[in-house]
């Protein structure tokens, strides 16, 4: 593969933050993101809020990362956008700016899917980190292929086997919600504004695990289920609470411990599965619910346990973001896929083949 010195613009607007990344070849030079609160009163996305917050807040997000970086507009070689999956009026307006903005700058545009960036997010290098030169010759610490990748987002769980840098084999995912959607609407159902994922992480850091126990997940072979332990959730709050209306405000902790253990417990059943079926020695994990702290230290535990090299991206990296697009679009650029102007976003698309 050519190396390039190219600088690319990267758009992310696929739910409901708003990011512009400058990257430098695989250097970041800025990753600008304005998060939506609007929605926390709601207790989940409200597309036509975030549709609406998208159009304040594009241009200055774009104006911002160009200045954080140090980089002119006339010095960008290629515009990467997500084009899917994600929330239709979201996607159209991260979409149609950078349609318009490749076309007034004449240069191309790259159409880029965010669960596949989610992983790439992997090889982001950072402004600071040593020369590319310098760290090539050191055999730095990026995933070899094959690896495996767990993908965990408010949408998304799935088990991902990565063959090169655009080579993505699905192995397994969720037949009905996704691990952080079993987060956040548990959250919900104790009081906790959205996304509840983060608050369960911090109010179970001070929690006993083995306290609660709720529904097993029955799913055969490499694929998850969550709602049914997201339901029993459910019930066991409102049983609970009928014979003590202050019962979650005394249980907190406990609660979230158990319930963040239990589906924490689930998602690496399936983990240790895929290596053991794949052979693959290499674990990597992506998406918004990486960013919680059991899963990672679970994660880095492995690595004693069934001698596995793993990795997880630093935290900005781990939500939804634009520098994990413009990875995904330097190496789309280097293999010169470029999208006509014409596409259009995609409220599903698959993650491979
Ligand atoms: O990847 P992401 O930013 O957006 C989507 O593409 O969905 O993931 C957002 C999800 C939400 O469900 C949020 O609650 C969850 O990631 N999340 C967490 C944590 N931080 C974010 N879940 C559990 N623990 C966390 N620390
Ligand atoms: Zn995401």
């Amino acid at each position: 593969m050519q190396k390039a010195n190219t600088y690319i613009l990267a758009i992310e607007s696929s739910c409901d933050d708003t990011s512009c990344a400058i990257l430098n070849n695989n250097v970041v030079l800025a990753n600008i993101t304005a998060n939506q609160s609007v929605h926390e009163q709601y207790g989940g996305v409200i597309p036509e809020l975030a549709s609406r917050d998208h159009q304040k807040n594009i241009v200055p997000v774009v104006d911002a990362a160009l200045k954080k970086a140090g980089v002119k507009l006339s010095q960008i070689n290629a515009i990467a956008v997500t084009v899917g999956p994600g929330l239709m009026g979201s996607l159209l307006v991260g979409l149609t700016f950078a349609k318009s903005l490749a076309l007034a700058l004449k240069i191309p545009l790259i159409e880029v899917n965010h669960m596949q960036a989610h992983i790439l997010a992997h090889f982001i290098k950072e402004a600071g980190d040593k020369t590319e030169e310098a760290q090539d010759n050191e055999q730095i610490n990026f995933p070899q292929f094959p690896f495996l990748c767990l993908t965990v987002s408010g949408g998304h769980t799935q088990l991902v086997k990565i063959k090169g840098h655009l080579e993505f084999e699905l192995l397994g995912q969720t037949i009905d919600d996704a691990v952080g959607e079993a987060f956040d609407k548990a959250a919900k159902v104790i009081g906790l504004p959205y996304p509840g994922g983060p608050l369960i992480d911090k109010y179970a850091k001070a929690g006993n695990k083995n306290k609660f126990k709720f529904a097993e997940s029955n799913v055969a072979g490499l694929d998850y289920s969550f709602s049914g332990i997201k339901t029993s959730f459910l019930y066991f709050i409102q049983n609970e609470t009928l014979k003590n209306k202050n019962f979650v405000a005394e249980n907190l902790n406990d609660i979230c411990a158990s319930y963040q253990s239990h589906l924490i417990k689930v998602l690496l059943k399936k983990v240790k599965l895929a290596l053991k079926q794949t052979g693959i020695k290499q674990l990597a994990v992506a998406g918004g619910v990486s960013a919680n702290s059991l899963l990672r230290e679970e994660i880095k535990n492995m690595e004693k346990e069934i001698n596995v090299k793993t990795f997880i991206p630093p935290f900005e990296y781990c939500t939804d973001n634009a520098a994990m697009i413009g990875i995904a679009g330097y190496y789309k650029f280097l293999q010169g896929q470029f999208s006509q102007v014409s596409v259009v976003p995609q409220v599903r698309m698959e993650t491979g083949s």
